[in-house]
């Protein structure tokens, strides 16, 4: 039998994870029905997926079964979406492209995408409470962990520092700071909610916390880099918008030379952290080169 290339894997996992949003984000006939059409739209754009693909491959990797943690890896990829939806609004970023399409307020207005980034926050807390697993008490620890880092603590906390910051220069360590929590957060948990559910042990569970806290950093340098010399048609966002909204960024304070180097040694040292898994860290080890290189 032919073996699957790290692209088909991917692209598998990609359409397994969107049967189950199609499912949990079905259109209702009602006068409401703007609100699923809005959220449908930006949900199903496009994107990476990378939230739901890496919380299922740990969650494999530390020995549990994908089926167990569908609903967390829909629900991520919904609260991921919404930060999407309202970190586009005017009053934040203020872009009009994302995963290729009109943003959410071009689109439908600024009243209707605000609602249906809150919608999809509370679409993911609904698909998780409503878990019909065995492990109520392991559930409802992932369900903290999932609020938590799209909180105060989390990605808000974060996404309030970069709003405060704008037009400020701040330190390369405050900027650390800022992606660990804006992106890193919720990468971070979309990891060790896969290895809570997937059974891990606290010696699993702390590294595969480490090569997320590592990735999540390594992954928004990516995307400061790509605002850069990337290319609007395959990124499917606009360019220059860190520029013109004058946001800190790692090339703005380290120079795109020193990013990619902070890049790069930010993807070793996540890849290290998952020694302890032998070759069952494979894929992830795969994800993360592919990550490092990415175009989109
Ligand atoms: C974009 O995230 C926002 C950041 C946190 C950097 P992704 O690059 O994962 O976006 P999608 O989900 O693929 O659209
Ligand atoms: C946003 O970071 C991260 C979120 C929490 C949404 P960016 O503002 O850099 O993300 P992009 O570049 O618009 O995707
Ligand atoms: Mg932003
Ligand atoms: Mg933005
Ligand atoms: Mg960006």
């Amino acid at each position: 039998m032919k073996t699957k290339s790290f692209k088909e894997k991917l692209n598998e996992q990609t359409a397994f994870i969107d049967g189950y949003l199609d499912k949990y984000l079905d259109e209702k006939d009602n006068p409401q029905n703007i609100i699923y059409k809005a959220m449908r739209y930006s949900i199903f754009a496009g994107g990476k997926r990378l939230r739901p693909i890496l919380m299922m491959n740990v969650c494999k990797m530390c020995g549990g079964d994908v089926n167990e943690i569908i609903p967390f890896a829909c629900a991520i990829e919904m609260i991921h979406t919404y930060s999407l939806i309202h970190d586009d609004l005017p009053a934040m970023d203020n872009d009009d492209l994302r995963r290729g399409m009109p943003t959410s307020h071009i689109k439908f207005g600024e009243a209707t995408a605000i609602l249906a980034g809150d919608a999809l926050l509370n679409k993911a807390f609904e698909v998780v409470s409503d878990y019909r697993g065995d492990d109520v008490k392991r559930a409802v620890k992932a369900i903290n962990m999932l609020a938590v880092s799209s909180g105060t603590e989390g990605m808000i906390g974060g996404q309030i520092v970069d709003m405060e910051s704008e037009g400020r220069e701040i330190t390369l360590e405050e900027l650390c700071y800022l992606h660990l929590n804006k992106t890193g957060a919720i990468i971070r948990s979309a990891c060790t909610i896969g290895a809570l559910i997937g059974g891990g042990s606290d010696a699993q569970v702390k590294a595969v916390d480490e090569f997320a806290k590592n990735l999540g950093v390594a992954f928004q340098i990516q995307d400061d880099i790509l605002d850069i010399i990337g290319n609007e048609q395959e990124l499917g966002k606009p360019i220059g918008s860190d520029l013109e909204e004058e946001k800190n960024t790692y090339v703005r304070l380290a120079g795109l030379e020193k990013s990619k180097e902070l890049a790069y040694v930010y993807s070793e040292n996540a890849k290290s952290a998952l020694a302890i898994f032998g070759d069952k860290a494979d894929f992830l080890i795969e994800l993360t080169d592919y990550l490092t290189k990415r175009r989109s």
